[in-house]
């Protein structure tokens, strides 16, 4: 396990709340998440919809009158996970039986009525696009109809709803600037859970960052399954696009530009993004990320084999070659960028020697850390419809140990390189080991840790790094003055 998935591991199926009132006229709603940063994103989404319907949020499923669980479908372990936290809540409808259970997000959109009408154990179920409906839902529940909505949408973006901040450190928020995904990655399921891609309006995008802004925040994430395809003309789909005349074709938005939008509200305002995709990602991502030092210096592009022909399989639209060219482009236009990936082992009829060809590919790029995943094969998948799943347990759980310890190498390698060097830091709170110090990230998007003094969470200060872990920074901060001598 990486340190990122750690991270979210401590997160998965914590209970969110806000701290603001609400007048809770309608009872209590528990909203708990599993899954990506997207997820986490969406559920804040929900809180507003409920909130504004009427429900105050609470932390305790025990005291709620509401229970929703928005949930992820990406490989099997993770819905094996909510499946018992469901069963688990369908046990306090013994003691408690008008408490209503909602299933959100993908296993509710990728299982539709099972969970519902087979398995019984929920009383609503909504996709992705249907948060909107959810008051409605509930109302269906009380009437006693069965209350589902796994419709997805063309233009569904939630523009105008103004996410209501959870488990939030009040100094980074994520901000959704695309849904959906047309990619078509033969082994993911996300494309039929979360439907077409579609790009959400940069003004309310940008109204949303300076709103942030103005409340205190001080990093923003721009959050799409794959940003690099961002492209806002007005809205609609993006086959559409084509249909346009040259010039309204030239009033478009892209990532590029739409990065440089927020980055131009504060220059003390960091802005984050993730995913890229190998395929899509321009030089002119990488030219405006240079140009701008609140644009922090760090790409989460995921390469998942590093053979071509698995590659090829995957349906990715990138080989081996192609990937290292735009390692190449980032190491060349930002110097020092710090890079994380995304890999799977043991895809069908991968063989030892492509599994080299990943272990050789980390070895040349060394990433800073990256998510490791055993492939889990996916329901209507063009993977599961036209590859066999051949790749042994035993074979798939060696590779993966085999990928996590080169990982874990380059990681440390790449810290231990760190030390003695000074960074910019966003403080983000107090660190989990200590109450005498606190973390942040510097720009590479690495953990630095220090020595609390007399600062908070929001401030930016230059930490000079004396030791490390594979995962973290540790050091002390210091005065520019003191770094230039
Ligand atoms: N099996 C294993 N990992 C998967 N991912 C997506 N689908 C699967 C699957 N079926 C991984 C990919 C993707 C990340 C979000 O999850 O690496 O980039
Ligand atoms: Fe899945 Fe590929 Fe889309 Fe990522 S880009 S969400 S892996 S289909």
């Amino acid at each position: 396990m990486n340190n990122k998935d750690l991270i979210i591991e401590a997160r998965q199926g914590e209970a969110l709340a806000d701290t603001t009132d609400a007048t809770g006229e309608l009872g209590k709603v528990y909203i708990e998440s599993y899954g990506c940063q997207m997820n986490f994103s969406d559920s804040e989404i929900v809180a507003s919809i409920m909130k504004q319907k009427g429900y105050s949020l609470t932390t305790d499923y025990n005291d709620a009158d509401l229970i929703l669980v928005n949930t992820c479908a990406i490989r099997d372990n993770a819905e094996k996970k909510v499946r018992n936290r469901l069963k688990t809540y369908n046990g306090i409808k013994k003691r408690k039986p008008d408490v209503v259970i909602g299933v959100l997000g993908c296993m509710a959109e990728r299982l539709k009525s099972t969970l519902l009408e087979e398995e019984k154990l929920v009383d609503i179920v909504a996709g992705p696009d249907a948060y909107r409906d959810l008051p409605n839902l509930v109302d269906q529940v009380s009437e006693g109809k069965k209350a589902i909505n796994v419709i997805l949408s063309k233009d569904e973006t939630y523009e105008e709803i103004e996410p209501v901040r959870l488990a939030s450190n009040g100094v980074t928020a994520f901000i959704t600037i695309t849904r959906g995904c047309d990619n078509m990655c033969s082994f993911c399921v996300v494309p039929f859970t979360r439907g077409r891609e579609r790009s959400r309006n940069p003004e309310s995008i940008i109204r949303e960052a300076k709103d942030l802004f103005a409340k205190g925040y001080r990093e923003v994430t721009l959050l799409g399954q794959n940003v690099d395809s961002y492209l806002w003309y007005g809205g609609g789909l993006k086959k559409e696009f084509a249909n346009l005349s040259e010039e309204e074709q030239g009033k478009s938005v892209r990532f590029a530009q739409l990065m440089e939008m927020v980055a131009k509200i504060d220059p003390l305002l960091r802005i984050r993004f993730s995913t890229s995709h190998p395929k899509d990602m321009t030089d002119e991502v990488l030219y405006t990320m240079a140009k701008y030092p609140n644009i922090c210096n760090y790409i989460h592009l995921p390469f998942q084999s590093g053979s071509t022909t698995i590659l090829e399989k995957m349906n990715r639209g990138y080989s081996r070659d192609w990937y290292k060219a735009r390692i190449s482009a980032i190491r060349e236009i930002i110097p020092g960028c710090g890079i994380s990936a995304d890999i799977i082992a043991g895809f069908c009829s991968e063989t030892e020697e492509d599994h080299l060809e990943t272990l050789s590919l980390m070895d040349w790029v060394q990433y800073d850390f990256s998510y490791m995943f055993k492939y889990s094969e996916r329901p209507k998948t063009m993977a599961e419809r036209k590859f066999t799943d051949d790749v042994s347990e035993e074979d798939k759980t060696r590779r993966l140990e085999e990928i996590i310890k080169m990982q874990n190498k380059h990681s440390l390698l790449i810290n231990k390189e760190r030390i003695g060097k000074t960074y910019e830091v966003l403080i983000e709170g107090v660190s989990k080991r200590s109450e005498e110090h606190l973390f942040g990230r510097n720009s590479q998007n690495t953990v630095v840790v220090f020595p609390r003094q007399n600062f908070s969470a929001g401030d930016y200060v230059h930490v000079k790094v004396s030791e490390c872990t594979s995962a973290t920074l540790i050091g002390r901060v210091v005065d520019l003055e003191e770094i230039e001598a």
